[in-house]
């Protein structure tokens, strides 16, 4: 029997009483493409709920804990799910701190801690990830990864200044990494969504919802699956010529905010 291909989502978890996020979406849509996947979330409970979810759909799913900033417990997971199911072809890095941890603040309010963790999970964590997974890919000699960017990382980010720095440099990454994996047989690209229905987006500010709504051509906020879907082009076979791209995902976006 030929097994379906491997999916590990990073930054997929439910968390109970919320609005499911874009790693959630991106592991459905990744399962409903015939994907098996593994869901991975900081902590058990959420992962669990988002596997639970999909298992019932009828997919095959599976959860796990991984706190992306800790480089040793990335490899040692990566490496886990490899051994596991003996492949691993598509990584989609959803995790990041999220705005709104302490609010959206000028720059020279948040603290050098604040700053640091940040990068820690935003980007750092993806690169940890992404450097535990290459191996399996590059020995399979195939392989897509998908890092999530976010329009922030070309658009001004006013009070989200490392976290836009983060986004962008995921850019910069997805780019530079496809012309190493590619002679290995492994595509990167980036997606990068406008703004999406998430539990995020459940608690902001209500003036900085309407400027976004102003500024995004189809005037509506996105369902996280019309991002996910995107993401599931760029791990399939109908994205075998897509490499090094990044992707906006934002119903059009209009001048700056
Ligand atoms: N919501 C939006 O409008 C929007 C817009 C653009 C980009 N994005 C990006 O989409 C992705 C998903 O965002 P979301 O809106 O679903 O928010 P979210 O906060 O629900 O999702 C982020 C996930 O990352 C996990 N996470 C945080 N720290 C972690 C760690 N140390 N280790 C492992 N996992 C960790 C969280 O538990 C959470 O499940 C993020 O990369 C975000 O930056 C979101």
């Amino acid at each position: 029997m030929v097994s379906k291909p491997l999916a590990v989502v990073t930054g997929a978890g439910w968390w109970e009483s919320n609005s499911p996020g874009l790693g959630w979406a991106i592991a459905l849509e990744l399962a409903d493409a015939g994907h098996e996947v593994v869901v991975l979330d900081k902590e058990l409970a959420p992962a669990e709920k988002s596997a639970a979810d999909l298992r019932q759909k009828g997919f095959a799913a599976h959860a796990m804990a991984l706190d992306v900033t800790q480089a040793a417990g990335a490899k040692a997971v990566i490496d886990e799910i490899a051994a596991k199911f003996g492949r691993l072809d598509a990584l989609a890095n959803a995790a990041a701190l999220t705005m709104h941890r302490w609010g959206l603040k000028p720059f020279h309010e948040i603290t050098p801690e604040q700053c640091d963790l940040e990068i820690d999970i935003t980007l750092r964590g993806a690169l940890n990830v992404t450097r535990a997974a290459l191996p399996h890919m590059y020995k399979a000699g195939r392989g897509s990864v998908v890092f999530v960017g976010s329009v922030l990382a070309f658009d001004p980010a006013p009070k989200q200044v490392v976290y836009g720095l983060c986004k962008a440099a995921l850019v910069s990454v997805a780019s530079s990494l496809a012309g190493e994996a590619g002679p290995h047989g492994v595509r990167v690209n980036c997606v990068c969504p406008g703004i999406m229905k998430t539990r995020v987006t459940d608690k902001l500010p209500p003036n900085y919802m309407e400027v976004f709504l102003k500024r995004t051509a189809l005037g509506r906020i996105s369902d996280p699956r019309e991002v996910g879907r995107v993401v599931r082009f760029l791990c399939s076979e109908q994205a075998s010529y897509v490499n090094g791209v990044s992707i906006r995902v934002d119903g059009g976006q209009t001048g700056a905010m």
